[in-house]
């Protein structure tokens, strides 16, 4: 059964490590589309972000396509638009066509970020949903990488329509593995399709399983979807925290700057006086494989440790090496302020993929009742990419009105808030089934 499920986790995670490479992708594609399409300052900074805009959009879309036409229907239409996206953005020979080819890759990325976890944290046994749900963010941060390897091998020859295209290839092994695996029980079971949500968890987890307790949990959720509009309606408890919380977190990942790093890294890494690009591409994929790295150890820890550890623990080093960072452009100077740089980016990569980075991707994924699962992190994934396209956006212009020190100093503050939300409001979701999980919201509310 394990096996069997791990590889059913590993092809849907396919949609995650698509997130990342198509986000990846542009940092080393840019300096060639600057040239090709004449791009002035500001039309690169709109090529840059209109992904994010684009992803935005997915994730609102992802929500209602998700309880209507299923999960897995919605990823595999997911599959086709990254797809269409590669297909059409490497062939781009106008501004427009590029642009529109982007921000069609963007819907993909965005509607990609929740339906993964989803359909994840659904088929997922409870003992093993942190592990599984979590290997959205290794692949995605396997994408990221991979797309750092990919800008650099093309760098020499300028491919930038090869960057865009190889992001074809796990759109269609995601397509053909959306056509052979099952719909999530959960949604089924939703549907009332008792039969079919049994059909298909004997699918996930083999023939000869014993799904009886399954199903019966299952069925402690009857009628999910059905409860959705009321729900709605009436801000049932049941779906107030779990938003309160998982909106929060969603801006709070964005606003603690991961993707400064993550979009930014050699521009950080020359002003620390890393001043050869190469040095600087080099330095930026080490933080790249720290990222994944890091995350391994998340996805071992995370269902033995549990959720809040993890978040309080990363969250308070990322503070910490915030806070490093930002003396080190104060002070460091004299001292050697390359260095200074790349340990405590390091260490604040670190603290995220231990914590903040898989942790909310998964909390959203469980927090919310059935009917409201998708809706709920629809609205998350879409304050997550609103927040990260401000933030990227606005990093560059803060960097020269308030300088290095004080832009990190405030996104080291950010940090220590969002410790302190985490703290206060975040539960232990560990080893609670999903239709237990509920329960936490209507005791204490
Ligand atoms: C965030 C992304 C970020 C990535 C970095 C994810 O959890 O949502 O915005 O680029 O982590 O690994």
């Amino acid at each position: 059964m394990k096996i069997r499920i791990y590889a059913i986790a590993g092809t849907v995670a396919l949609g995650g490590l698509l997130f990342g490479y198509n986000t990846g992708v542009i940092s080393g594609a840019l300096l060639f589309l600057q040239i090709a399409f004449h791009l002035s300052a500001l039309m690169s900074g709109i090529v840059t972000s209109i992904a994010l805009a684009g992803a935005a959009f997915g994730a609102m879309l992802a929500g209602p396509a998700a309880d209507r036409y299923g999960r897995r229907i919605a990823l595999l239409g997911t599959a086709f638009l990254f797809i269409a996206g590669a297909v059409s953005s490497s062939l781009a020979d106008t501004l427009w066509l590029l642009l529109s080819s982007r921000f069609v890759v963007g819907i993909g990325i965005g509607a990609a970020s929740m339906l993964v976890p989803l359909y994840l944290s659904e088929v997922a046994p409870t003992h093993l949903r942190g592990r599984l749900v979590s290997f959205n963010q290794l692949a995605m941060t396997m994408g990221i990488l991979l797309s750092n390897l990919v800008g650099y091998g093309f760098a020499a020859t300028g491919g930038w329509r090869w960057m865009f295209a190889l992001g074809g290839v796990p759109a269609v092994m995601l397509a053909g593995g959306m056509l052979y695996l099952p719909e999530t029980p959960r949604w089924l079971a939703s549907r009332g399709q008792l039969s079919q949500a049994k059909a298909g968890l004997q699918k996930l987890f083999g023939p000869g399983t014993d799904i009886a307790t399954q199903m019966t949990t299952l069925q402690e959720d009857p009628g999910g979807l059905a409860k959705a509009s009321s729900a709605k309606k009436s801000g049932a408890a049941a779906m107030r925290r779990p938003l309160i919380i998982g909106v929060t977190l969603a801006v709070f990942q964005q606003a603690t700057g991961i993707n400064t790093v993550i979009y930014f890294a050699p521009v950080i890494f020359q002003s620390a006086g890393i001043s050869s690009a190469s040095s600087a591409i080099l330095a930026t994929a080490a933080i790249g494989a720290i990222n994944v790295g890091m995350t391994f150890v998340a996805i071992w820890l995370v269902d033995r440790a549990g959720r809040r550890p993890l978040l309080l623990t990363g969250l308070f080093g990322m503070a910490i090496s915030l806070c490093l960072l930002a003396a080190g452009f104060a002070f460091g100077r004299s001292l050697n302020l390359g260095w200074i740089t790349l340990a405590s980016l390091s260490a604040y990569v670190g603290c995220f993929a231990i914590g903040l980075g898989p942790v909310f991707w998964l909390l959203i994924a469980e927090m919310f009742p059935l009917g409201g699962r998708a809706r709920g992190m629809a609205t998350a994934t879409t304050a997550n990419w609103a927040a990260n396209l401000v933030v990227a956006l606005t990093f560059l212009t803060l960097i020269n009105d308030l300088g290095r020190p004080a832009v990190f100093l405030l996104y080291a503050g950010l940090a220590i808030g969002a410790l302190i939300f985490s703290a206060i409001l975040v539960p232990e979701t560990k080893g609670l089934s999903l239709e237990n999980i509920k329960t936490l919201w209507t005791k204490s509310a």
